[in-house]
């Protein structure tokens, strides 16, 4: 068999001048950090006739080594792969498609590529190549993993032992009056600002843990209906050893027998979430209040109202954002950890409903969400 001479039509080295316009798009090609390969699918096994210099750098081979070979040679043996059945597939449909592959350099070492491959047809609607563009993402799959590891010592290694030294505390707190007897109350004290400050951890690796799961998609909503008024007592229960340490005082407005379809755990999560900042941004003394009120089109709007300092226009917006915080001195005061707006937005979100604040510096703050009475088809 007579050895071709690796050859391509598409040799870009050209000769003659090329119109300017071409010119660009050439050297913008050539310049290009993603590999760029064009095949010519009206020859034997759809080979390679360019490959630009990235294309080259990335899988570690010649332009004579790759030109007139399909691309398939990234593979090696590793061609059992699910993906390249959908990319098989769409080559033939003459289809756009986005796939993951484990590609090897000519040294051998996997790189998992990010491969888009798409038709070119010409004027008159006919297949003259297909374009492959080549991205390699290992290193975005690397820190992925990592930060996947992160979480899940967050959620284990940290939250298990942290539990574990809650209860201890919880027992030894139920026990102040014998610390205080035994060992002067000075011991009692400190036990419970370890608890306080544990329970603080565990929220903070909640919110932590939250977050990533919303990130992922992969926090589901389980709705059952409620009625609102056990609900908004429940909040009001969760917050108000804050309130009274705080000397904050808790009013309801009362709203009438309104039922909800939501997930409770949730809705109750954000409404304690807005509680527990109002009370938080209150000065002893002063007043929070809860409003619940029944709007058109089936829908209910929560309202925490306080008389705290209030908030700029131009700082609301930056508000509901993850890790934004509008003074994290004060915050870090306060004992938030900038999650819990960010967290409260996306659960209303995910039920369809909207949250924002209304407030004026000065002036106290209005924090409110809505949410359809029944979940809406989306
Ligand atoms: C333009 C183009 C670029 C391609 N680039 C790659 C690539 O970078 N890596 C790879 O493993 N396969 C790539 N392929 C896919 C293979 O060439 C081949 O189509 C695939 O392995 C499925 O066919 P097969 O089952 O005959 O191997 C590309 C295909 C085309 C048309």
């Amino acid at each position: 068999m007579v050895k071709e001479e690796p050859s391509s039509d598409y040799d870009l080295s050209l000769e003659v001048e090329p119109p300017p316009a071409l010119e660009a798009l050439l050297r913008a090609v050539e310049a290009a950090r993603n590999g760029i390969v064009l095949t010519d699918p009206g020859r034997d096994d759809n080979p390679i006739v360019y490959a630009n210099p990235s294309f080259l750098e990335l899988t570690g081979y010649s332009l004579p080594e790759v030109i007139g070979k399909n691309c398939r040679f990234l593979q090696g043996s590793d061609n059992q792969q699910d993906e390249i059945e959908k990319l098989r597939l769409a080559i033939a449909q003459e289809k756009h498609i986005t796939v993951l592959l484990r590609n090897y350099t000519k040294s051998g070492v996997l790189f998992w590529n990010e491969l888009t491959v798409s038709p070119v047809h010409n004027e008159r609607g006919q297949l003259i190549n297909f374009i492959g563009i080549q991205n390699d993402i290992s290193a975005r799959l690397e820190a992925d993993t990592r930060i996947a590891e992160f979480y899940s010592m967050i959620s284990h290694e940290l939250r298990t032992p942290l539990s574990s030294i809650r209860a201890s505390l919880g027992l030894l707190d139920d026990r102040a009056e014998v610390i205080t007897r035994h060992t002067g109350a000075e011991n009692a004290h400190l036990v419970s600002i370890a608890l306080r400050n544990t329970d603080r951890l565990i929220r903070l690796i909640g919110d932590i843990i939250d977050i990533r799961k919303i990130e992922l998609g992969k926090l589901e909503l389980n709705y059952t209906r409620f009625g609102v008024n056990q609900l908004v007592r429940d909040s009001i229960s969760e917050v108000s050893a804050l309130a009274g340490q705080s000397n904050v005082e808790i009013k309801v407005e009362p709203g009438g027998r309104l039922h909800l379809t939501a997930d409770r755990d949730r809705i109750l999560q954000v409404l304690v979430n807005l509680l527990a900042n109002a009370i938080k941004f209150s000065e002893p003394g002063k007043t929070v209040s809860v409003r619940v009120t029944s709007l058109p089109r089936s829908t209910i709007k929560f309202e925490v109202i306080d008389n705290g300092p209030g908030i700029a226009a131009s700082d609301a917006r930056s508000l509901f954002v993850k890790f934004k915080q509008l003074d994290s001195s004060d915050s870090r005061r306060k004992g938030g950890s900038g999650l819990g707006l960010a967290i409260s937005r996306s659960l209303v979100e995910m039920h369809g409903g909207a949250i924002g604040v209304n407030s004026r510096v000065g002036e106290g703050s209005t924090f409110w969400f809505t949410l359809a009475k029944q979940p809406r088809a989306r």
